[in-house]
């Protein structure tokens, strides 16, 4: 084991060590520093930094989140940067992301997978400590033969038994999500680090909820509800959820949701199919883009600003809703959380 490494953060008092094999993102959050994230996961570019003063190895050179112009002018991605020695940065600290929940690795062990359509399911892993999260957040997976991490958003709600669950979209060719459907086994060890994420949930937000999923981005709107649902501060919100899918078969929200008495008499569900010609359309299933069906709502036609929006799921359905919900109907980013699964 070598020596931790030493970061200076230029025009402050702050510095922090970084563990060997640790990045600068995930080492500033596990000493308490707020510095500026979303992913963790190389795409979306809010963890750039200026490099000073040392040397960094760049885990993902073709990483998306940072352009060639960007690099060139000495910036980098802190969640893709690893020290090679003490180094000075340049990036604007904000105590938002202060860390409320202490991001920490440890083992899990493979215990079940749930299959919820045609192409998901949910997995359930089993850890020795209490699994801490806030919900809405998502953990990192070192995943064997792949290279990186990848991250997946708990399901569950946080408890003292260890256990993690999520729900994972299998893409096809995918190299993360083809280990997790073909080749776990019951009892594999699997190393995870987290948790992280911004776009948890803010109970003490005096407006109601709006939830808008497509594919797995499900899976932390689940989590997200049952909370709500108990919360002492938040269990009076009104939930309404859409999801999005492009044919019927990939529809889940009203299963899952009617899985749990507690949110079966809480969340009003709306479902919407995008890709049809409308023959074979469930009855009481909307037609449309989710962004679309959204905006047509008449409850959300009534007045849009009475709701906290969570949505999560792929980059263009994040990406349609985002401008949707800020130009169309002209809610604030700061009533914004969302996850873009990269
Ligand atoms: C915040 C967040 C939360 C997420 N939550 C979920 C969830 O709950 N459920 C779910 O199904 N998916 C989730 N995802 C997506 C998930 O992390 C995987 O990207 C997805 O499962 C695709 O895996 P794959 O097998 O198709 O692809 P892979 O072949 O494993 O690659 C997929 C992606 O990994 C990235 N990548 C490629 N090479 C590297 C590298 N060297 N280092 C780091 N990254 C690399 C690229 O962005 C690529 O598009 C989330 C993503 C993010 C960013
Ligand atoms: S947090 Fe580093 S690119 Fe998104």
């Amino acid at each position: 084991m070598t020596n931790p490494k030493k970061i200076v953060v230029e025009g402050t008092d702050i510095e922090f060590s970084v563990d060997e094999g640790d990045t600068i993102l995930r080492a500033a959050l596990r000493n308490g520093i707020g510095l500026p994230y979303d992913c963790n996961s190389g795409g979306c570019g809010s963890c750039q930094f200026e490099l000073i003063n040392g040397e960094i190895e760049d885990l993902w050179p073709e990483a998306k989140g940072i352009g060639e112009r960007a690099r060139r002018r000495g910036r980098h991605l802190a969640c893709q940067s690893r020290p090679d020695g003490d180094c000075t940065i340049k990036v604007q600290i904000e105590r938002q992301y202060e860390p409320i929940v202490s991001p920490r690795r440890q083992t899990l062990r493979y215990v079940s997978c749930t299959q919820i359509t045609h192409n998901m399911a949910e997995f359930t892993f089993k850890g020795d400590l209490p699994a801490d999260f806030l919900v809405g957040q998502y953990i990192l997976l070192d995943i064997p033969t792949v290279e990186g991490s990848r991250a997946y958003s708990m399901s569950n709600l946080p408890n003292e038994q260890g256990e993690w669950r999520f729900i994972a979209k299998r893409i096809l060719g995918g190299a993360a999500t083809s280990f997790l459907f073909e080749h776990l086994v019951s009892g594999q060890k699997i190393e995870i680090d987290g948790s992280y994420g911004m776009s948890y949930l803010r109970e003490d937000s005096p407006r109601d909820i709006i939830l808008i999923g497509g594919g797995s981005g499900i899976s932390p709107l689940m989590s997200i509800m049952q909370q709500a649902s108990i919360s002492a501060t938040a269990s009076q919100k009104k939930m309404l959820l859409f999801y999005g899918g492009r044919e019927p078969q990939d529809l889940c929200a009203n299963k899952l949701v009617s899985a749990y008495p507690s949110l079966a008499q809480r969340v009003s569900v709306v479902e919407a199919i995008s890709d049809t010609d409308g023959l074979n359309r469930p009855e009481g299933t909307e037609l449309g883009f989710i962004h679309d069906v959204v905006r047509q709502n008449k409850k959300v036609q009534i007045n849009p600003l009475n709701y906290d929006y969570y949505f999560c799921g792929p980059p263009p359905m994040i990406s349609a809703v985002n401008k949707m919900l800020q130009l169309d109907l002209n809610v604030p980013a700061n009533q914004l959380y969302y996850d873009s699964f990269l």
